[in-house]
């Protein structure tokens, strides 16, 4: 016959163009073991009622386990003219044991048994990503933690507001990271769901029995519906969401780190093992793990937008344009475990520059909303101090001092409400401590938000 696995209707093979075209088993190669854990179950669920007799089954398991096995020792030979993995394994599998391999496929079709294999692999990859985005979460926990003292401008619009500590700008990321993972959990519970069983679309003949391959699976849940089942990749997309905004918050984190460790700002300085040099200027150390970082969200989005394209003019049920559901999202989880396995240690080994960060804050108006509180809390309206403050700022940036080089006297002049005490508030530990409101930067508050992430994380 023209093709070992449809040639009966056919009188010649796929143009080799064609081939090369509709082939998938340079990516989906990737999903073998979850393909073969998957007919495992489904072979013995066709002994168990009766559709196959024993020793086709226990054929068809002892030769998927030695396929397995061909696998792992890198023996196996994937072939392109057997288009995916799953023709690939069970003509393998064939081969190995004869007839009995052309029972498995009973019951069954290449469109359910696709959807089972991407949501077995979801699931563990969810499962992956989530805890190494819980191991970073715990060092930046850590470095928060150890630099507790350091305070640092906060930044409105790239402009110095506000004095905050280092380790409540840290504890931001925390929390976007957080849930992060809070959605990957939230995906998962979709990805927990059996389609195998849908059959082509409609569901099958053969007297099955989904609930037994989903309780052997571990799956929550069976796809209640066969069309369903076999056509949406909703949980890709849901996936892909998710992986894009623990892009985007990584994004906005390495640009942070990149400026930071700039000249121009210099807080931090990232170790050498994360950094790396020029070609032509010898003076150069460049941050290009964050730079990758920040470029790499840009492909992960992108995937999300194609599989959304891919997905919204399709018929019920299955169409092979669903084959490019795969690519896209395999490039997304290995972007994300690329970077996540650099980014803890990147983090945990920069240096913090605590000198340049102090003197940073010298000088700066960064307190120019305490003075106006001051004011406010003496009796002035909101809107009186803001102006009063204003003037002050001003006059302060045409004389070239600070507003602690401002004596009292001269403060009197500008408001009667000025008193000795005004100035002790203006330092950034007063500013910072100050900011005692529930999720404010004041230490105490801080150290309350440290001890809420450990116990929300289990760190
Ligand atoms: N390689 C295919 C995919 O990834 C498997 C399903 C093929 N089904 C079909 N009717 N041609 O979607």
């Amino acid at each position: 016959s023209s093709n070992v696995m449809w040639g009966g209707r056919f009188q010649k093979p796929p143009h080799v163009a064609v081939q090369a075209l509709n082939a998938s088993i340079h990516f989906d190669k990737r999903l073998a073991f979850v393909d073969i854990a998957g007919s495992i179950a489904h072979a013995r669920m066709l002994f168990r009622q009766g559709i196959i007799a024993q020793d086709d089954a226990e054929r068809i398991i002892a030769g998927l386990q030695s396929v397995r096995t061909e696998i792992e020792r890198g023996e196996m030979v994937f072939r392109e003219d057997l288009e995916d993995v799953h023709m690939n394994i069970e003509h393998r599998l064939t081969e190995l044991i004869g007839e009995a391999g052309g029972r498995l496929h009973t019951g069954r079709s290449r469109n359910d048994q696709v959807a089972l294999d991407m949501h077995l692999y979801l699931r563990e990859q969810v499962d992956a990503i989530h805890e190494e985005i819980r191991v970073f979460e715990r060092v930046l926990i850590d470095v928060a933690e150890a630099n507790l003292d350091v305070i640092i401008p906060g930044y409105t619009h790239l402009q110095r507001a506000q004095p905050v500590l280092f380790a409540h700008h840290l504890l931001a990321y925390v929390w976007m990271f957080e849930r992060d993972c809070e959605r990957l959990r939230d995906a998962r519970k979709r990805i927990d769901a059996l389609p195998l069983g849908a059959g082509a679309l409609a569901g099958t003949t053969f007297p099955i029995d989904r609930a037994a391959v989903a309780e052997e699976l571990g799956f929550d849940r069976i796809y209640e519906n066969s069309m369903d089942a076999v056509s949406d990749r909703d949980y890709i997309l849901e996936t892909l969401s998710t992986l894009s905004l623990f892009m985007v918050h990584l994004s906005r984190l390495s640009e942070e780190l990149i400026l930071w460790n700039s000249t121009e700002f210099g807080f931090i300085e990232l170790d050498d093992a994360f950094t790396t040099g020029s070609s032509i200027m010898p003076q150069k150390k460049n941050p290009d793990v964050a730079e990758l970082a920040r470029g790499k969200a840009g492909r992960v989005f992108g995937h999300l937008t194609g599989l959304l394209t891919v997905c919204k003019g399709l018929p019920l049920a299955y169409n092979k344009d669903l084959q490019e559901d795969k690519e896209g999202v395999f490039d997304a989880i290995d972007t994300v475990h690329l970077l996540l396995a650099v980014f803890p240690a990147m983090i945990s080994t920069m240096g913090i520059k605590r000198e340049r960060i102090k003197r940073a804050l010298d000088g700066d108006f960064s307190a120019a909303t305490d003075m106006a509180d001051y004011l406010v809390r003496k009796g002035l309206p909101f809107r009186q101090a803001h102006e009063v403050v204003g003037r002050i700022v001003s006059v302060s940036i045409r004389e070239g001092r600070a507003l602690t080089d401002w004596s009292i006297d001269a403060l009197r002049g500008e408001s009667a409400l000025f008193d000795d005490d005004v100035l002790a508030k203006l330092t950034p530990e007063a500013v910072v401590n100050a900011r005692m409101s529930h999720g404010g930067t004041a230490r105490e508050r801080v150290l309350e938000q440290l001890a809420t992430a450990r116990a929300r994380i289990g760190h």
